[in-house]
C-alpha cells in the first residue's frame, strides 16, 4: 500500500502539564523510523495521538495516498486499526524488525546501536 502517514505540528497535554510542543514527522512506506527519547519525553503520548486514544489540542495527523487524504485526528482508535495502522507489543515489533537489524543500527546514535548489537550477540 502507497501510503505516507504525516504528522504535522502536534501540540498535546494532559491538564496542566504540556507535553507535545509542535511534534512533526513522516513515514514513508517501508519506512521503519525509531522514535528515540528520555522518559517521560512524550514518546507514548505521541503514538497515542496517532492511534486515537489522546486528542491533541492542535496540529494535523493524516494518510496520504495518490494525493488523497485521511485524517485521524477525531477518529477512534477502531477507525485507525481499520485504516491499517497497529501497535503491536515491544517484543512482537523487535522481531519485525530483526531482518532488518543492521539497517536500523545504522540509524542510531552509536551509543545505542552499541547495546543494541551486544543484545543481539547474547
Ligand atoms: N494519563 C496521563 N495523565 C497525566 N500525565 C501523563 C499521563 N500520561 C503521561 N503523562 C505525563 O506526560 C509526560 C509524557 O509521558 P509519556 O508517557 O508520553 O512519555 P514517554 O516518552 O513515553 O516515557 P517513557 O520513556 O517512560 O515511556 C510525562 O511527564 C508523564 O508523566
Ligand atoms: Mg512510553
Amino acid at each position: 500500500m502507497n501510503r505516507r502517514l504525516i504528522v504535522n505540528s502536534i501540540y498535546a497535554r494532559y491538564g496542566e502539564v504540556k507535553v507535545l510542543h509542535g511534534v512533526s514527522m513522516h513515514l514513508e512506506p517501508s519506512e521503519i523510523l525509531v522514535l528515540l527519547g528520555t522518559n517521560g519525553n512524550g514518546k507514548s503520548t505521541l503514538i497515542k495521538c496517532i492511534m486515537g486514544m489522546e486528542k491533541p489540542d492542535s496540529g494535523e495527523i493524516y494518510l496520504e495516498s495518490n494525493g488523497q487524504r485521511i485524517d485521524l485526528v477525531g477518529k477512534s482508535p477502531e477507525e485507525i486499526v481499520n485504516l491499517g495502522i497497529s501497535l503491536v507489543r515491544r517484543e512482537k515489533a523487535v522481531s519485525i524488525i530483526d531482518g532488518r537489524r543492521e539497517s536500523l543500527i545504522r540509524m542510531l546514535p552509536q551509543r545505542c546501536a552499541e547495546d543494541l548489537k551486544k543484545q543481539s550477540t547474547v
